[in-house]
Order: structure tokens, then sequence, then C-alpha cells
């Protein structure tokens, strides 16, 4: 509006209506400013009016519509605010309404044991029975422990930079691949006095890590329970016979376990296992990519050259060794499809997998 119409006193009070409409904290400030601004008599729009009446006849028609902008400006913007005050008087009251001060305060919530850990846990308690112990090796490993004792040639592909976390100062120690090198140490450690002990048997829960893609079935970090028992005559149908047991008491009797040939460089003959897919009953599905079995471990007969490379006499002692994948075995237990969901640390999933025991 063209200011230069009005006298300094109106100028000054449409320079100061944004601040002052702004200042009004509650519904009362709100309703004296609009009596002031816009109230029918004293209001600045009322005085308005006068000198409006009051003008020369050639001035009314710009001043008119000058003074009718101004004032609709001024009813939009207290319209507005209005509406903003009263919002915020109905949420305290709700607000008010529902706080009993009498109540007692909220229970905190508790903390519980994460799901992959009480797994990883009840593995070991399957395992208990049968003599086996736990033991634990290090996430930072040797090339070593992690791939020469094991028989992993120098040019496997496990080995390369693509699949495997190198530290970066100390190009021979790396995030370790499997827990399977848990193995070369405790052999290398009872080695001198397996004949006093009458062998090894353990199971080595931990974390590993490869450079896989994130995906419903892959992560860079996940968990392993690796399981070794080292004796005298040895042979599959001792590993068969454990493993059956186990997934038995893992999944209920009624689990169905399939063995499948396969290669692993560290035990010969090796296989894979894998149990029929809970998610689908077999049928196929996203969890199983469409073949209705989920493969959840490895295993196989130690090979000599580990035993040897650990100090330990093939020909008289032999044993097998198998790695259980704990978030397949989760994802099966708990029929989630996505193991994801175990590292968001949703405490509304967690919760929910309170099932797990
Ligand atoms: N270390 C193997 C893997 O990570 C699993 C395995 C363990 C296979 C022990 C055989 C014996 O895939």
């Amino acid at each position: 509006m063209d200011m230069s119409l009005l006298p300094p006193e109106l100028c000054e009070a449409e320079r100061g209506f944004p601040a002052a409409l702004q200042a009004c904290g509650d519904l009362d400030a709100l309703m004296r400013l609009k009596g002031a601004f816009i109230g029918r008599e004293g209001s600045h729009a009322a005085r308005m009016m006068e000198l409006l009446k009051a003008a020369p006849k050639e001035q009314k028609r710009e001043l008119g519509a000058a003074i009718n902008a101004l004032k609709g400006q001024w009813e939009e913007s207290i319209r507005i605010r209005q509406a903003e005050l009263e919002d915020a008087k109905r949420k305290q009251g709700a607000l008010a309404q529902a706080w009993d001060p009498e109540l007692p305060p909220p229970a905190p919530a508790k903390g519980a044991m994460h799901p992959l850990n009480r797994l990883m846990d009840r593995m070991v308690e399957v395992f208990r029975p049968l003599g086996y112990h736990v033991e634990e090796g290090p996430e930072v490993e040797t090339e070593a422990h992690n791939f020469d004792g094991l028989n992993i040639p120098a040019d496997h592909p496990a080995r390369g930079s693509a699949d495997t976390f190198y530290l970066k100062e100390h190009a021979e120690l790396l995030l370790r691949t499997h827990t399977s090198p848990v193995q070369v140490r405790v052999m290398q450690r009872l080695a001198p006095t397996l004949e006093e002990k009458g062998g090894i048997r353990f199971l080595a829960p931990g974390r590993v890590y490869r450079k896989d893609e994130i995906d419903p079935t892959h992560s860079p970090m996940f968990h392993q329970v690796e399981g070794l028992l080292v004796g005298k005559g040895i042979g599959m149908h001792h590993l068969k016979g454990t493993l059956n047991y186990a997934m038995k008491a893992l999944f209920g009797p009624k689990a169905e376990v399939r063995f499948r040939p396969s290669y692993f460089p560290f035990t010969e003959p090796s296989c894979e296992v894998d149990v029929r897919c809970p998610l689908c009953g077999g049928d196929g599905c996203r969890v199983c990519k469409g073949s209705g079995w989920v493969e959840l471990l490895g295993a196989g007969l130690v090979h000599p050259n580990v035993l040897r490379f650990s100090g330990i006499d093939p020909e008289v002692w032999s044993g097998f060794a198998f790695g259980i994948g704990v978030e397949r075995t989760a994802m099966m237990v708990s029929q989630t499809p996505d193991l994801r969901l175990f590292f968001e640390n949703d405490t509304r999933f967690l919760a929910a997998m309170g099932g797990l025991d």
C-alpha cells in the first residue's frame, strides 16, 4: 500500500503489526490486539475509515482500495494466529487430562540377551551332554591360522582381498573369515597332552567377517559355531550321528536333515548339511531360494594335513569338524525371512524373538 497516504501513527502501526502478532502468547492477548487493529471502534482500521470518509473525492478510490487490502491482511493474519493458539490450547488441555499424577511412573524397559547370543548358548547346551566344552579365538587372525593351518592354498579365492578384510598396517592379519582357525589354535595347544586327555571335543561360537553385500541372507559380519572332535577311529558315521542328534535337538524330533557331498580344503570327505525349510515346508521360498532346503552347516572329517600342521599324527588320530551358520539357524527357528532384522536392533523385533529359547 502507498503509505504516503496515511498519517505517521498509522504507518507505525502497520510496521509494528507482525511483531505484535507474534508476541501474542495466548488468546486473550490476541483478542486485545484484534480489538486494537480491526475493532469496530477506536481501532486502527476504524481510524482509517474515518480518514477515508474525510478524504477528497479524487483520492477515495485509491485510498479505499489500499485500506481494504491492509485490513484484509490483518484479518487473515489474526485468523491464522488464532487457529494456532486454539490448537495449542486444545493439546495442552488433552495432555493435562491424560496425566494422572497418582499413577506410578512407567517401568523402565528391561534389557535382554540378544536372540543370536541366546541361540549360540542353546547350541552349547545341546552339545554339552556329548562332552563338548567352549573355546574362543581372536576375531583378528593370522593368515597362518585362518588359511595355512587349514590346508587352504595360497591361490584359494577366500584369500583374495575381494572376499576378505585385511588389516592395512599388518598384511598378514585379517578379520577371520570363519571360526575354523579356532580348530588350529586348540589342536596346537592340546597336541602335547592328547594321549592323556583321550582326544578333543569343543564348540567355538563367534563372529566372522566376509566382504559380502548385505541382502536377506548375507551380511559382512555374521556368526558361526565351530565344532571339533578328535579321537581314534573317528569316521563319517560319528559325524552324521552327532549332527542328526543336534539338528533334532534344535529343530524338534521331526526335523529333516540332508547331507550333501561338498568340498572344503580342511576336511576330507566334506559335506554340507541342509534342513528342510520350515518357512515354506519345502515348497520353495525366498529364504531357501526356491529349493525347499536351507544349508546350515559345512562339515567333514578333519584333513590329515590339518592334523599334521597342528602337531597331531594323522596315523593315530582322526576327527570331524563342522561349522554352523548361526543367523541361518536363527532364521529357521524363528521363521524370520530376513537376517538384517537381527542386526537392526529394533526392540519390537527383539521382544518378539523372546520365543527363541
Ligand atoms: N569353515 C567353513 C565355512 O565357513 C565351514 C566348515 C567348518 C566346513 C568345519 C567344514 C568343517 O564355510
